[in-house]
């Protein structure tokens, strides 16, 4: 992977070790974009839906980059649309093995939105994967074109290592899906993508920066939520790592010894992860 020169971005490094992986695969993670776009023709009531919801982000994406250590000087306070362009540029140029995008890359589902995102989306000349974030849920069968047929639950193969992007917008992991990551995962080295990450018996302490509002597994936990963190918990479950967004902050935790639950900050103040996985000795 080339260099990122942009000085939008912000970016954090971390190394995987994944066990079976045959050779390095390197990805860019990102976050949290919140887009709002009107077209040129959308109605005035668009544009000023979208001009109240820019000027509403501008304090809280200051908060939560004090909040969680990330900078905001000029250069890394641009507008989502234009970050979103500078986004594509920078895979292109830098071409890493992957980028994963992990929801909320919308600030809500428009069609105005979603064309600005595809269209974007299908000038990366890299392999990508995008996962749906709370911002964005409820409009699957839009987003089916963009997330390889299966919005529940995708699967996609860089070079030997397997990402399943999982739709967790709810905060929850269907029966369904569930069984695909079951299935899923046994085949080959496999990394879980999904926006909300989780609270497992093991990161409690280390979550505890978060409300109850930015994790999955606090409050009424459903039954098929329960088995699944207690399967991410457990020893025989063979998923290298686990990405998430939606926190708006950098962030680090062992979901079980040794595992861990890496998030992305977000991208309205160009901060996002590059992830080595490498062969584990
Ligand atoms: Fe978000
Ligand atoms: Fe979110």
């Amino acid at each position: 992977m080339r260099k990122i020169i942009d000085p939008y971005f912000q970016i954090s490094d971390f190394t995987i070790p994944v066990a079976g992986l045959k050779e390095s695969v390197e990805i860019m993670q990102i976050s949290d974009l919140h887009i709002s776009h009107a077209d040129a023709d959308s109605s005035e009531e668009r544009k000023e839906k979208v001009e109240r919801q820019k000027n509403a982000w501008e304090p809280v994406r200051r908060h939560f980059a004090n909040r969680y250590g990330d900078s905001i000087e000029s250069e890394h306070m641009i507008d989502p649309e234009e970050g979103w362009q500078r986004i594509i540029s920078a895979m292109n140029q830098s071409r890493p093995d992957a980028v994963i995008f992990n929801g909320d890359m919308m600030e809500d589902y428009s069609p105005e939105n979603l064309r600005f995102l595809s269209e974007g989306l299908r000038r990366i000349e890299i392999p990508w994967m995008w996962v749906c974030g709370n911002h964005e849920r409820g409009h699957d069968d839009e987003y089916a074109p963009w997330m390889d047929g299966h919005p529940d639950c995708q699967l996609s193969v860089v070079k030997g290592l397997q990402f399943i992007g999982i739709n967790n917008a709810d905060k929850q992991v269907t029966d369904d899906q569930l069984a695909k990551i079951l299935s899923a995962s046994v085949l080959m080295p496999s990394v879980l993508v999904m926006h909300i990450p989780m609270l497992t018996k093991y990161n409690k302490e280390a979550t505890a920066v978060f409300g109850e509002y930015f994790l999955m597994g606090t409050g009424e936990v459903c039954e098929s939520t329960r088995r699944f963190i207690e399967y991410m918990e457990g020893k025989d479950n063979p998923i290298a790592a686990v990405l998430c967004g939606h926190v708006h902050g950098k962030h680090i935790s062992e979901y079980r010894p040794g595992k861990v639950q890496i998030c992305a900050s977000s991208c309205m103040v160009g901060s996002c992860n590059r992830i080595r996985f490498i062969p584990a000795e």
